[in-house]
């Protein structure tokens, strides 16, 4: 990596743990002002906040809100007050929280057979396969649990296919990734990362990958020239980076590029997927349809940890029986949540929904940029979208902001320090979306 772009992570970083390292008094307390408390008695916020701090690992720091029921677009903390989403569970609740018709095929799912594992086959399975199939055009799908493991699942499909289909020599497969990518926790995903964070002091790193920076034709030009890359792993907007959308025919020339040398382009649309950017899938952007489809997050709804790995037969059945599997991949209560959550996208036009609202949304936040100097940039596509937040003068950050924006009701989160991401479920309505924009413009006015 590039030593600026190194020190703009490190700094970056800085700027994240400076805000992070707000004591809990003063982070709690501003929120929960208004919340009647005596003085010997923590509120039920405080008490379910104090318990994970002191019986979970401290892998996560979350905003100080402690939440116990979601509908819709809305969440309500334990202690009533109710919040517009603005994170959708990192774009997994697209279908909004709880949604009817998939908690219906969850329950009634359980009820009658839950865990088979693949040892059998389930009466549920192959329909899932047949609809997932169809609804994305491939031939074949590989059922997996987590976003990580579908991301996992790809990079073992592509070295099976570079050596037995390219003919790739044994053990000698590389995977391209770009720098500012996040496909997950795993240690051959995080040997794909350049975040100082998710990889220093995680080494020994899996060989064969090659970073290259992201949205640059000419540096992945000359990493396809080794004749043992087997993939080009790529996020069509990079998500946990800050919503980083590449120019306008990124995807399509690197996609061609693939097709020349004769390797596969797997899309990662665990976040970018499932109509969050206004198109079913963000590589329906630039009219491509990737050779290996990555899908996670909202193909549940959230309701349930469903992923997929989809390809087309040429590809997928280098995989045999007994290399790749899961307990509970392909389980009968995934496929029903899975065939319920994806009707749900078709038949509330959610993709359009993402695509008309984004619009409004983007256009909304450009008036801030427009009027205060420190709201640097809007970006994103659909209702995937990020503002950028420079630290102010006083030291106040976008963590801060994030604070304010959760006192009066919306819920989003600061990423990398100066970013925030708007991802609302794709449910929401317009009368809301402007309810939650003035809610915005309110905040920014008084950070000021
Ligand atoms: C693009 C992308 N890929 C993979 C993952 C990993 O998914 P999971 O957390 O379900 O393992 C994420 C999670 O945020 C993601 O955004």
């Amino acid at each position: 990596m590039h030593p600026a772009e190194v020190a703009k992570i490190a700094q970056r970083r800085l700027a994240q743990r400076l805000c992070e390292q707000r004591t809990f008094a003063a982070v709690v307390m501003p929120i929960r002002k208004t919340m009647p408390t005596t003085k010997h008695q923590d509120t039920r916020s405080q008490r379910a906040i104090k318990l994970e701090s002191k019986f979970g690992a401290h892998n996560y720091h979350p905003l100080p809100v402690v939440l116990e029921r979601g509908e819709g677009v809305f969440l309500w903390d334990v202690e009533g007050k109710r919040y517009y989403d603005f994170l959708s569970a990192y774009s997994a609740v697209n279908q909004g929280h709880c949604h009817p018709k998939i908690i219906a095929a969850l329950t009634e799912q359980a009820k009658k057979l839950t865990l088979t594992s693949r040892a059998f086959f389930n009466d549920v399975l192959g329909e899932y396969e047949e609809y997932v199939t169809g609804f994305f055009g491939y031939d074949k799908v590989l059922p997996m649990n987590t976003g990580a493991e579908a991301v996992e699942t790809a990079m073992k499909l592509a070295r099976k296919w570079g050596y037995k289909v390219k003919g790739i020599p044994r053990d000698q497969a590389r995977i391209i990734v770009c720098s500012g990518n996040f496909h997950g926790r795993t240690i051959s995903i995080i040997s794909a990362s350049v975040d100082p964070d998710a990889r220093a002091d995680y080494g020994p790193y899996t060989p064969g990958i090659d970073v290259i920076p992201y949205d640059n034709l000419p540096a992945l030009q000359r990493a396809l020239e080794h004749p043992h890359v087997a993939a080009f792993l790529v996020e069509p907007i990079q998500g946990e980076a800050g919503v980083m959308v590449p120019h306008a025919g990124y995807l399509k020339e690197a996609y061609e590029a693939c097709k020349a040398r004769n390797v596969l382009f797997m899309a990662d649309e665990v976040q970018t997927g499932i109509g969050r950017t206004g198109k079913l899938l963000a590589c329906e952007h630039e009219g491509i349809r990737p050779d290996v489809l990555i899908l996670g997050k909202a193909l549940s709804g959230g309701v349930y940890p469903v992923s997929a790995v989809l390809a087309n037969d040429d590809i997928m059945l280098t995989i045999k029986p007994g290399e790749h599997g899961s307990t509970f991949g392909g389980n009968p209560v995934a496929g029903r949540v899975g065939i319920a959550a994806l009707e749900v996208i078709k038949e509330e036009k959610l993709t359009e929904n993402a695509a008309k609202l984004g619009e409004v949304f983007r256009a909304s936040m450009q008036k801030l940029v427009d009027e205060f100097g420190w709201v640097t940039l809007v970006r994103g596509k659909g209702l995937l979208n990020a503002v950028i937040i420079e630290p102010r003068k006083d030291g106040r950050t976008a963590w801060d902001l994030c604070l304010l924006l959760a006192e009066h009701g919306l819920l989003a989160k600061p990423t990398h320090g100066d970013i925030i991401r708007f991802a609302p479920p794709l449910v929401m309505n317009r009368q809301q979306l402007d309810e939650c924009c003035a809610i915005i413009h309110q905040c920014v006015k008084a950070f000021h």
